[in-house]
């Protein structure tokens, strides 16, 4: 069994290759990556309202920055932004970037390699806290949330958009059976194959593929860690939002220009969205705003 420091050897890699793969097509940019057609229809809105809080002169803190591209944003609206990564090589990215787009951003960015398991922070030091995508990596759970509760100065916020706990077999199913019908990479002639390769097995196996991006060592580690309850111990959660449950996942997996894509997208969005107010469909992507008290 491969030791920690290997995993996160893996992790590093495996992160380093996505950024430079995305980097190669779209530059590590906000103004760029609004325009993606997953960020379209799961984050655009979210990420605009967070940077419409950042002010300039804030000190703020990205965990998992990647690439960088929501410290950047945070620093072109004129933070004082740090990002923390465990990836060399997608922090070499942000800071090459970083240095092109220097002298038109209003704020800074400071990027740093950090195993977020093991981060030391100085207290009272931050106004601002995000991360995205990144906690259910983790498995120092109690760590990180009480090193990034004492980091922040007191009214700071904590902004979180990640996935909490396991989705149902219902939601897996219903995910499944969109795919089916939709173009996706995977061929018609693929998914039949599959169907009846795994028979009653198919929505354990969908599942597992909707918890799973990529191949990282520590996917789903952080999920056996309830971060939600972590953080309602210690801050005020001033507002917390459910995203819809399969379409941020379909958006990755449909294989449609996104003239037509966006479209249908948006409709199994409004229906995603009802099915999860009537709990038939469960979400385990969060977006949270947690304060620390004053
Ligand atoms: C799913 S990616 C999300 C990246 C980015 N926040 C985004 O939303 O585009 C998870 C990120 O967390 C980083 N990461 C995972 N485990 C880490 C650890 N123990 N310490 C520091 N970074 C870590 C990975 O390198 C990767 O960049």
């Amino acid at each position: 069994m491969a030791s920690y420091e290997e995993k996160l050897q893996q992790e590093a890699e495996l992160w380093g290759s996505v950024d430079e793969a995305n980097a190669a097509t779209v530059p590590p940019d906000w103004r760029a990556h609004r325009h993606l057609r997953h960020n379209v229809i799961s984050h655009t809105r979210d990420i605009d309202a967070l940077l419409a809080q950042i002010q300039p002169g804030m000190k703020t803190l990205e965990l998992g920055c990647a690439s960088g591209w929501l410290t950047l944003a945070m620093a072109q609206r004129g933070a004082d932004a740090t990002g923390l990564d465990i990836s060399e090589k997608s922090l070499q990215i942000a800071r090459d970037y970083y240095e092109k787009v220097a002298t038109e951003t209003e704020g800074t960015t400071t990027y740093q390699r950090a195993d977020l398991n093991r981060i030391e922070l100085a207290p009272n030091s931050y106004d601002v806290i995000v991360t995205k995508g990144t906690l259910h990596h983790l498995v120092e759970m109690e760590h990180v949330i009480e090193q990034i509760y004492q980091a922040l100065k007191p009214g700071g916020l904590f902004w979180i958009n990640d996935s909490v706990g396991n989705s149902t077999l219902l939601t897996s199913l219903f995910a499944g059976g969109l795919m089916f019908i939709l173009p996706t990479t995977v061929s018609y002639r693929e998914k039949l194959g599959g169907l009846l390769k795994f028979g009653m097995r198919a929505p354990q196996r969908i599942r597992a593929s909707m918890e799973a991006e990529g191949l990282s060592p520590f996917e789903g580690a952080g999920r056996e860690h309830d971060w939600l309850k972590l953080v309602q111990e210690r801050f005020i959660i001033e507002h917390q939002t459910r995203k819809p449950a399969v379409t941020g996942y379909l958006a990755h997996q449909i294989s449609l220009p996104d003239a037509i894509a966006l479209p249908l997208l948006r409709v199994i969005k409004v229906i995603d969205v009802a099915l999860v107010k009537l709990r038939v469909l469960h979400s385990t992507s969060l977006v949270v705003y947690a304060r620390k008290p004053v």
